[in-house]
């Protein structure tokens, strides 16, 4: 049984039913690390949303089920595996502190809605446990007092807290530095060993996803495109996206402009009976513009095209 299971999801805007994810499958497992992958636009928040029933205003789930340890996840059980088995970490830490509460009021009160009390030993283990100096220091400061780094392993913190089976971290050191990213990468796989939980790494940089990850997720246009290890996407990636993904990657390792995929991805509702990627795809055939690729099975790969590359060509 996989630890979470998201089956067939389908979001949409609530004001005209406009197709936003479509069709969206996958697992992972106890322990893993999965990463999902694609331009802006291409659907990885709406996805990640979707598992804590946490979509936005504007937007809905039109089908689709999410199972947490075999038990779909509803309105009876949605508050225990929110923040206990299941947290998220966000871009922008400012989002979920609030910028009104000491740093250690706001840990107290995640532990106290878990009825586990105020624990101030617990809160201080927290903020050691990221690494943050002065802890008691910390914990007596307003979030605005720190930099966008330590606000981020302060999320972290909160995020670990109670042990989740699984984080979700939705590009959490997009906003940050170089130096700062690679801090927090570091932490979060060594916390990520030090409680076996499973991870679902957002980003759009597949360097960053690769680093952290075992299984790779790549989004086209509200549509999963190719899925495989990290090692099956770089050395056997067999979508044209995929290829372009990690050409853009090796020419910006060499300091080169980074667009390697001429043009911009459609809107997902506007892909109807054909490839999204047909526009842009240098391999197109007649086919791809009269039917939608499925997303077909190989091994431990899948990927949907009509004319994928047949491997080894990286
Ligand atoms: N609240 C909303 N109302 C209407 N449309 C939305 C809303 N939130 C997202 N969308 C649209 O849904 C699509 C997918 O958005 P999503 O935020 O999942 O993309 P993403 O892959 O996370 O992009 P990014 O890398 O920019 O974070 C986009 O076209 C976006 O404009
Ligand atoms: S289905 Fe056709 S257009 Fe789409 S990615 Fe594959 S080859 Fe390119
Ligand atoms: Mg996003």
């Amino acid at each position: 049984m996989s630890l979470l299971r998201v089956s067939n999801l389908t979001v949409e805007t609530s004001l005209d039913g406009k197709t936003l994810v479509d069709d969206v499958s996958f697992s992972i497992e106890k322990g893993e690390s999965v990463g999902i992958v694609g331009e802006s636009g291409s659907g990885k928040s709406l996805s990640a949303l979707s598992i804590l029933s946490l979509l936005p205003n504007g937007v809905r789930k039109r089908s689709g089920t999410v199972e947490f340890q075999g038990q779909e996840i509803a309105a009876e059980n949605l508050q225990n595996i929110r923040g206990n088995r299941i947290s998220m970490v966000y871009q922008d830490p400012m989002t979920s502190l609030n910028p009104m509460m000491k740093i250690g009021r706001q840990i107290e009160e995640v532990l106290e809605a878990h009825d586990l009390g105020k624990d101030s030993a617990r809160t201080l283990a927290a903020l050691e446990s990221v690494r943050i100096p002065e802890p008691e220091k910390c914990a007596n400061s307003y979030p605005h007092e720190f930099s966008g780094g330590m606000r981020q392993r302060v999320m972290i913190a909160i995020a670990l807290l109670l042990k989740p089976d699984l984080l979700i971290a939705d590009e959490p050191t997009t906003a940050l530095d170089v130096t700062i990213q690679r801090q927090i990468l570091n932490l979060v796989n060594e916390q990520k060993r030090a409680n076996n939980a499973s991870i679902l790494w957002i980003s759009h940089d597949l360097g960053v996803v690769a680093e952290m990850v075992d299984k790779v997720i790549v989004m086209y246009a509200g549509r999963i495109v190719e899925v495989g290890t990290v090692a099956e996407i770089f050395e056997n990636p067999r979508h044209p996206y995929t290829v372009g993904l990690i050409g853009s990657l090796i020419k910006r390792k060499h300091q080169q402009k980074m667009i390697s995929i001429p043009g911009t991805p459609p809107k997902p509702w506007t892909v109807t009976g054909q490839c999204g990627f047909a526009d842009r795809c240098s391999r197109v055939l007649p086919n791809c513009t009269q039917q939608k690729p499925e997303l077909v099975e190989l091994g431990r790969q899948s990927f949907a095209c009509f004319n994928p590359f047949e491997g080894g060509l990286i």
